[in-house]
């Protein structure tokens, strides 16, 4: 699948772009059916919540499950971010399920992802791709992402490392950065069902709010990079930015 022109431009403007119905009900159906055995291991690529021993990440999929070992190469993930980076070489940075639980998930604060990919592992240029799927509806009440259009433009923000406000380390923008920004772009809250896939790059500012609704809130996310910009330091573990460098081959 590769984007339309239309859809192409409208990315590039906005810095995030929504499409619905990507992945069919039955898809989201067989990947959920993978978390209840990968979220009861107890291993370091499961982070849980600060305050519950909830899991709030899971990571490695693709090295834990033979699905999710498919899923990175599905051409609805691959061939977009080939597309909009020009480039057919990317590696798989990252591979992730937020499982942002029903009364339980707790916030992610205002933060661009190319913030720790540079300050934890050296990446050289905020060029790496998001990828998500919705795997639950994703409304206003259950915790979705809030992005701010057009704050990829700007190139990086400040940041700060906050290790305190959650369980997972992110480097954040405070609120005298975000401000202005959101008064330029505004707010931007996609929402929609199962299936439904979110692009977004690297400098673009998001957060998320807690979770205080009955209704979980799981993502999938896949974090593609160009080889030719690869991490140069590699102080965290695989699972938060894997090693094998091999350009990820999209399946026929
Ligand atoms: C992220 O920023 O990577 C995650 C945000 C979320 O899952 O709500
Ligand atoms: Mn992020």
């Amino acid at each position: 699948m590769i984007l339309a022109a239309d859809q192409l431009a409208a990315f590039r403007s906005a810095g995030v772009i929504a499409i619905p119905g990507l992945f069919s009900a039955d898809e989201v159906d067989a990947i959920t059916a993978r978390l209840p055995r990968l979220f009861d291991e107890r291993c370091p690529e499961n982070f849980r919540e600060r305050s519950s021993d909830v899991v709030r990440t899971a990571m490695g999929l693709h090295l834990r499950d033979e699905l999710f070992a498919r899923l990175v190469r599905d051409p609805r993930l691959v061939a977009p971010a080939q597309q909009i980076l020009d480039d057919d070489r990317l590696y798989i940075q990252q591979v992730k399920v937020n499982a942002k639980e029903a009364f339980t998930g707790e916030q992610w604060q205002w933060h661009y992802d190319f913030a720790t990919h540079h300050h934890e592992d050296g990446v050289p240029e905020p060029l790496a791709l998001n990828l998500h799927i919705f795997l639950d509806e994703v409304t206003e009440f259950n915790g979705p992402l809030i992005f701010i259009p057009e704050s990829h433009r700007d190139g990086p923000a400040p940041t700060a490392l906050d290790t305190t406000t959650t369980s997972y380390p992110l480097w954040t923008v405070a609120p005298e950065v975000v401000q202005p920004l959101a008064a330029r772009g505004g707010l931007y809250c996609p929402k929609g069902p199962p299936g439904t896939v979110l692009i977004f790059g690297d400098t673009m500012l998001h957060s998320s709010p807690p979770n205080m609704s009955p209704w979980d809130r799981r993502i999938f996310s896949l974090i593609l990079n160009p080889v030719r910009n690869r991490q140069t330091t590699f102080a965290r573990p695989d699972h938060q930015h894997h090693r094998d460098f091999t350009p990820v081959q999209a399946l026929a």
